[in-house]
């Protein structure tokens, strides 16, 4: 591992030169509190965090690090699933926080410019009410930030539909690791000029630059919605059923798997998560069509109900009939991963494949659980062929967790990439699945990113030891 520069005083002071005494922090609580986002029970403290306010203090802090060889890790929210924004080798921990504020909606345009910190779910009111619509929308999304979206090209349910974070990104200020400053791209919807920079700083996990301002495109806000709970008493029935259903020529806004393990868990651990099923049910739909014509999403529900029966549905298909009725089916399928990760220890996995193999991808990893005695919690944006694998560990002993779990995770990852998937569809690599870079690329694959990294940030000092 590179060696890197502890934090000497003289650093500290040129710190405070830059951003004031008042942003920077070194108690213990803070720190520790820095050093973990939402990956399993991670801790990685920086040795000194940061608040920075402005494009300029964030390049004056970048040019100080790399004169100074000290890793610098950009944070967001800390809502990541990957590991993205920990601080693995120490260094400056450099919260995005202070950079909060919507800049511009541009009506005309429909465009709108954000600072990263910026929570989703904040950006996506402000500019409801302007009758616009952001539509990615992580599970998250109520504290999780554009930043970290943006590094982590995060989904969730209605990127079936609009797209995922990437689909919206048209333009990015970029802080390089040397201090400078670059631009991406320009605020247009199409752009053929050069080497596209901003689609490769979106999902870059803040590897190659800290974005300090982004321009997004926004559409108008669908007028209606509709939301239909589809029970199966076999959960390959419930995966086949996805196919089909765009094959009639459907396109859901939301198309979203709950094995029954996974509803369980919601409703045995969350307040107020309440849902009747049958004690023959093993799996659900949770399918949402949206537009400006009800008539239409009328139809188009009828059409889903008639490909659902031909995949052997439950009967009862519960039609969610008013706002609060909705929010309840939204509630539990947005509450699954953390009832999991406060229930139980667990690891959590992102597979995805085109939506067709869902049904081998499931039948699969449920194979390789039984092989290694471990049990499954399967969820996920069945539109979008991707189903978050939580593995829990139940009776396992921590040397079977340890020595023998990794080599069920590959199985499932070389199932995976065999089918035509890849091992992360949303949450990313960061620290903990990078030692799995080699299923889905070859060296000579995984080299040429590295000569990326390497062009981008040639003294190794922006979240080091991430990704590969
Ligand atoms: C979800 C997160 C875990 O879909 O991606 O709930
Ligand atoms: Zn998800």
């Amino acid at each position: 591992m590179q060696k890197y520069n502890p934090i000497s005083k003289a650093i500290i002071q040129n710190l405070e030169k830059i951003v004031g005494v008042q942003n920077i922090f070194f108690d213990q609580e803070t720190l520790n509190n820095y050093g973990h986002d939402e990956t399993e029970n991670l801790n990685y403290p920086p040795e000194v965090l940061v608040k920075p306010q402005n494009t300029l203090q964030v390049g004056k802090i970048m040019n100080l690090s790399s004169q100074n060889n000290i890793p610098v890790t950009p944070i967001g929210a800390r809502t990541g699933l990957s590991g993205g924004s920990l601080c693995v080798s120490g260094g400056i921990g450099l919260s995005m926080e202070k950079f909060n504020k919507i800049l511009k909606i541009d009506e005309d345009n429909l465009q709108v410019v954000v600072e990263p910190g910026v929570v989703t779910q904040t950006l996506q009111e402000e500019v409801a009410k302007k009758g616009l619509y952001y539509a990615p929308d992580p599970a998250s999304k109520g504290s999780c930030f554009i930043g970290g979206n943006i590094a982590e090209n995060s989904g969730g349910p209605r990127a079936v539909k609009y797209g995922v974070t990437k689909d919206f990104v048209l333009n990015i200020e970029v802080v390089l690791p040397s201090g400078e400053v670059i631009n991406t791209g320009a605020n247009t919807l199409k752009n053929s000029t050069g080497y596209n920079l901003t689609q490769l700083i979106v999902g870059s996990e803040g590897t190659l630059g800290i974005v300090t301002k982004a321009t997004l495109k926004l559409l108008t806000l669908p007028k209606y919605n509709k939301l239909v709970l589809v029970a199966f008493n076999s959960a390959l029935d419930a995966c086949a059923a996805v196919s089909s259903i765009f094959k009639a020529g459907i396109v859901p806004s939301a198309m979203e798997f709950m094995d029954r393990l996974a509803v369980d868990f919601t409703i045995k651990h969350v307040d107020n998560a309440k849902l009747d099923m049958a004690d023959e049910v093993e799996a659900l739909l949770l399918i949402e069509v949206d537009g400006n014509n009800n008539e239409v999403l009328m139809s188009d529900l009828e059409k889903i109900i008639q490909v659902v029966e031909k995949h052997n549905c439950d009967q009862n298909i519960l039609f969610a009939e008013d706002e609060a009725q909705k929010e309840n089916l939204w509630f539990i399928r947005r509450r699954i991963g953390e009832a999991v990760k406060a229930n139980s220890i667990y690891k959590e996995e992102d597979t995805v494949v085109p939506r067709f193999e869902l049904p081998s991808l499931l039948a699969g990893v449920k194979t390789i659980g039984a092989h290694y005695g471990f049990q499954t919690v399967c969820y996920g944006h069945a539109g979008d062929g991707n189903l978050h694998v939580n593995i829990i560990k139940g009776e396992l002993t921590y040397k079977q967790w340890n020595e023998e779990l990794p080599k069920a995770i590959r199985e499932i990852f070389q199932l995976t990439v065999d089918l035509g998937g890849t091992i992360s569809g949303e949450h990313g690599i960061g620290y903990v699945q990078k030692r799995y870079m080699d299923i889905p690329f070859s060296k000579v694959e995984l080299d040429l990113m590295r000569s990326i990294k390497k062009t981008f940030d040639p003294k190794n000092i922006l979240n080091p030891n991430k990704m590969f």
